[in-house]
């Protein structure tokens, strides 16, 4: 089993979210121990965000970019291929004002990719990236699960629809920033909720 853990937080060390996905990855390693694990932590280096320059290499044909177009594709290139070898996606993912990370969406637009990782049919889009199992460990200083603030879950369910993963499990760590005991109590629960989402 092939896993990519991808960390979006900005903090590098102090990272809840980063130590959840990490404690995810521990749990399913603890099943099958045989399983490689792929690392790509955002938050120490970040991918550059979809500027002209960048949508410009990409949509310029391959033998035809220049030495800096062809190393802005590559950079790209290097994530697709990440995910396309995986089997599963673990993923770390603070709320950052009500939604995901600008680090987490420059990863999203640079696997997004036409006829690579999605494709158009006369049936409408179909994802590429199939079979493979997505577990997304969520952390917020507030309460949000399950209301219509919650703009992460809906937005992460239909990007990895769309891109073929279906499969795809949330544990919430929610209510950091409302005191060291509702911070403790939260961190515990999503312990208790990553068992029941490997399990499942
Ligand atoms: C820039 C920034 C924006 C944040 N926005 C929100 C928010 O909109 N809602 C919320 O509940 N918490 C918000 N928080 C709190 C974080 O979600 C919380 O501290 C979480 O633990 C951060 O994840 P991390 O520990 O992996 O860095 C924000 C934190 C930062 C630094």
């Amino acid at each position: 089993m092939n896993i990519l853990q991808i960390n979006s937080s900005a903090r590098l060390d102090a990272s809840h979210s980063s130590r959840l996905a990490t404690s995810i990855v521990d749990r399913l390693r603890a099943a099958q121990p045989e399983s490689t694990l792929t690392i790509r932590d955002l938050g120490r280096t970040p991918h550059p965000e979809l500027d002209e320059a960048a949508l410009q290499a990409l949509f310029s044909p391959a033998e035809l970019r220049t030495p800096q177009q062809a190393e802005r594709v590559a950079l790209d290139d290097a994530l697709i291929a990440e995910i396309q070898a995986a089997d599963v996606v673990v993923l770390g993912v603070p709320m950052y004002n009500f939604g995901v990370p600008s680090a987490l969406k420059n990863w999203i637009d640079a696997i997004a990719r036409a006829k690579v990782t999605f494709t158009y049919t006369d049936k409408g889009p179909v994802g590429l990236l199939t079979n493979k199992k997505v577990y997304v460990a969520l952390t917020r200083g507030g309460l949000y699960r399950n209301t219509p603030a919650d703009t992460q879950v809906p937005y992460l369910k239909t990007i990895f629809s769309f891109l073929g993963m279906t499969d795809v499990r949330f544990v919430y760590a929610e209510g950091l920033a409302m005191g060291p005991e509702a911070e403790q109590k939260a961190l515990a629960s999503a312990q208790s909720q990553i068992e029941d989402a490997v399990l499942a």
